[in-house]
């Protein structure tokens, strides 16, 4: 009996708030809509990118949940303004782009571990399962097989800057494989991705609201702009690297279709966009390459080339199965387990565009940039 006694002295009296039990609600959190998020508190680029990576992927979630037929015509303030305060901090637009998407959501399961499938893991996503998965991380593996290809640019610049020939060389050479090498990472898409899925259920949630019939005037971004905004959904046309590589080699593409490509490069973060106009004002390499008479430079020249116009190719036979086919099997299978495809983006990427003959235009045109040896 003693200890008992000591127990009712020292116990304070029981209440409910020490529980978080409310008086009036009692277990239901009174009022739980969302306080607005505060941005004051990340510090750091890092910070920033990762807020945007989930305020983009709930504003995606949120516009596409009940698929292309309804999509939400408001964005609420409580997410509107703090993805507008993120996006403006890092010179984004507020949508998902490829820098969310890919670049910011990846992670290794074995930190020590290869850099492959089997040891990633993407932080969030979207409905989709293993599909979904798999599109995000065999694009994480294409942008680090483009690595060695960025590099070889910077030694590329380098060497014409110095007059360093033998440094060209290496580094054009180095730049195939690279190219060769995404060719080969863009591979394991068959493996990894279900087209069926993919185009029934990954590709709406990357869609955006310009030029699309599904949402025509765009989206309202509460306490941000009583006027609809427009902006791309998200495309590896963002990616940095082939930007970068056209450049590098000089490709120029068709009117139509660089209008696109550079409006995709304002979805890039400011910094990468910045590394893409370093190599334009650089000493152009195919003036460098013409000029000097080199043989063994102009068919390490012509070979990036190639490669960079094979790449495209193989992504064009990747677009024709993931996008064209697989469209025209959901039309013929109706009764598919699979929800109805979103019928407004059917001849359209999810940046907008009319993908066949614009691919195949930009495939064309790095063809063209071949230089022919003179005399
Ligand atoms: C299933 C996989 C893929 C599909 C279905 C696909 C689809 C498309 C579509 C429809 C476009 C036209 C632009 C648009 O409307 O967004 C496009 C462009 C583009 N995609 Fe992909 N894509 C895939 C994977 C990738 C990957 C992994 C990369 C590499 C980072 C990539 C790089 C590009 C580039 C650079 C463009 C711009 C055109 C060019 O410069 O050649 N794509 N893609």
């Amino acid at each position: 009996m003693e200890p008992q006694s000591q127990n009712l002295k020292t116990a304070p009296f029981l209440t409910l708030g020490r529980f978080h039990i409310s008086e009036d609600y009692g277990f239901l959190l009174p009022n739980p809509l969302m306080p607005l998020l505060n941005c004051q508190f990340l510090t750091g680029y890092r910070e920033w990118r990762l807020a945007r990576l989930v305020l983009s992927f709930i504003t995606m979630g949120y516009v596409w949940q009940d698929g292309e037929t309804q999509p939400k015509e408001i964005l609420p303030r409580n997410l509107a303004l703090p993805f507008v305060e993120v996006s403006r901090n890092l010179g984004l637009p507020p949508i998902l782009v490829h820098s969310d998407l890919v670049l910011a959501n990846w992670a290794t399961r074995n930190p020590g571990g290869p850099l492959e499938i089997r040891n990633l893991d993407t932080i969030i996503s979207f409905p989709g399962g293993e599909s979904l998965r798999g599109f995000i991380l065999v694009t994480v593996l294409v942008e680090k097989a483009a690595v060695p290809g960025i590099k070889a640019l910077v030694q590329a610049v380098n060497a014409i800057l110095q007059s360093s020939p033998d440094s060209l060389l290496q580094a054009l050479q180095r730049l195939r494989v690279s190219i060769q090498d995404i060719t080969g990472a863009l591979g394991q898409m068959h493996d990894y991705v279900d087209p069926d899925i993919f185009y029934a259920v990954i590709r709406i949630f990357l869609s955006g609201w310009k030029d699309n019939p599904a949402l025509p005037a765009g989206l309202v971004y509460e306490g941000v702009s009583k006027e609809p905004l427009s902006y791309s959904g998200g495309s590896a046309a963002q990616s940095t690297i082939l930007h970068a590589f056209d450049e590098f080699l000089g490709v120029r593409h068709s009117k139509e279709s660089a209008d696109f490509l550079h409006r995709m490069r304002d979805y890039m973060p400011p910094s990468h966009r910045a590394f893409i106009e370093e190599i334009c004002v650089a000493p152009s390499l195919r003036t460098h390459v013409m000029s000097s008479g080199n043989g063994r430079l102009l068919t390490a020249y012509n070979q990036c080339v190639e490669s960079l116009a094979a790449l495209r190719t193989y992504h064009l036979a990747l677009v024709t199965k993931y996008l064209i086919t697989a469209a025209s099997r959901a039309k013929a299978q109706r009764t598919s387990h699979l929800p109805r495809p979103p019928q407004a983006l059917e001849e359209r990427g999810t940046g907008g565009t009319a993908v066949v003959s614009f691919l195949k235009s930009v495939r064309d045109k790095t063809l063209e940039t071949r230089l022919h040896p003179s005399g």
